[in-house]
């Protein structure tokens, strides 16, 4: 039986590329989409997202607009990453279909009451939609089997600031929020999403594909390939939100430890970090430390197998 899970996304270059990859992956059915503000505005977001569903045939799955703003500062987005578009601007024509009208978060807690304790959330954008949520419905921790979610760092640092990572920085109450719910976290952050690129040859590989998703793919990746030149010097592109898509159909490509993670929203260097507690991987030593190890149910993902991972996403591009 496939996994069902929502996409909550906000779509994005590397977005698209985690849609395309879910879309392909028999071991997940993707039941609907929402979107929130972060690499654009949540409007566009979803306008992006049926962009990629109709140029694979894929309208028939529903997309939902979320939350426009954070929770607690002014909206910033990243198009100086993704494109004036979002979309690495290729200005694609705009989509036929419209977003369901119905918000992000009801349509999580919709679907969660729907099919209690089977549906996983996949989170590669600003938390807002889940924390919004868990306002709604104070039960969804029980109803959802498990969120995982691209965002963080436990030693990598940030990449919106020196050590917030944009989605948390993005909004970090909401993320403050989806940390302390009660439910199975898998943190899927830049120390292993920086250690997996996708190279230009990767990239020549895809383009090769004459597939609808490939051709796609191909074209959104080469803005992105550029960002990556421009501002990093190397050779190739992370593929955060895939990665994140990628633990859902193979949790084994990462090692991922239960640890402590607060995120810092008062710091007033560090708003928006997750603070992980490091010295808990040690606690097989010194239990006496963590009397409260029973309650850890965030997983931080803090190596990847990134041959198998860009082996699997090229492959499931392709074929
Ligand atoms: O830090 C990388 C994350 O921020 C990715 O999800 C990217 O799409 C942006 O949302
Ligand atoms: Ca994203």
């Amino acid at each position: 039986m496939p996994k069902k899970v929502i996409l909550d996304v906000d779509t994005g270059c590397d977005d698209a590329v985690a849609i395309l990859l879910a879309l392909n992956s028999p071991e997940l059915e993707v039941l609907a989409i929402g979107t929130t503000h972060g690499n654009v505005e949540a409007d566009l977001a979803a306008l992006n997202t049926l962009r990629v569903l109709e140029w694979v045939g894929r309208d028939d799955i529903p997309v939902a607009a979320g939350a426009a703003a954070p929770l607690n500062q002014p909206l910033r987005t990243a198009r100086w990453v993704h494109g004036e578009d979002g979309l690495g601007n290729l200005y694609l024509p705009p989509p036929r279909g419209k977003p369901t009208g119905e918000h992000a978060a009801d349509q999580i807690v919709r679907l969660a009451r729907r099919h209690p304790g089977e549906v996983t959330l996949i989170a590669t954008g600003p938390l807002t939609n889940l924390a919004l949520a868990l306002v709604k419905e104070p039960r969804l921790p029980e109803l959802i089997r498990e969120v995982i979610l691209m965002g963080g760092s436990a030693f990598y640092g940030g990449n919106l600031s020196p050590w917030a990572e944009a989605n948390i920085g993005h909004d970090p109450e909401a993320a403050a929020a989806v940390f302390a719910a009660p439910w199975p976290v898998t943190m899927v952050g830049l120390d292993v999403t920086m250690a997996a690129l996708f190279t230009r040859a990767m990239h020549e590989e895809l383009g090769r594909c004459p597939r609808p998703g490939a051709q796609l793919a191909h074209r959104v990746l080469a803005h992105y390939l550029d960002f990556y030149d421009r501002v990093y010097g190397r050779d190739g592109c992370a593929q955060h939100d895939a990665l994140a898509v990628a633990v859902a159909i193979d949790p084994t490509l990462v090692e991922a430890p239960l640890l402590p993670v607060q995120v810092e929203t008062r710091g007033e260097h560090t708003r928006g970090m997750t603070v992980v507690d490091r010295r808990a991987l040690l606690a097989d030593r010194v239990p006496e430390l963590f009397p409260d190890r029973d309650r850890w149910h965030v997983r931080v993902a803090l190596k990847v197998d990134g041959e198998r991972f860009l082996s699997l996403l090229l492959e499931r591009l392709t074929r």
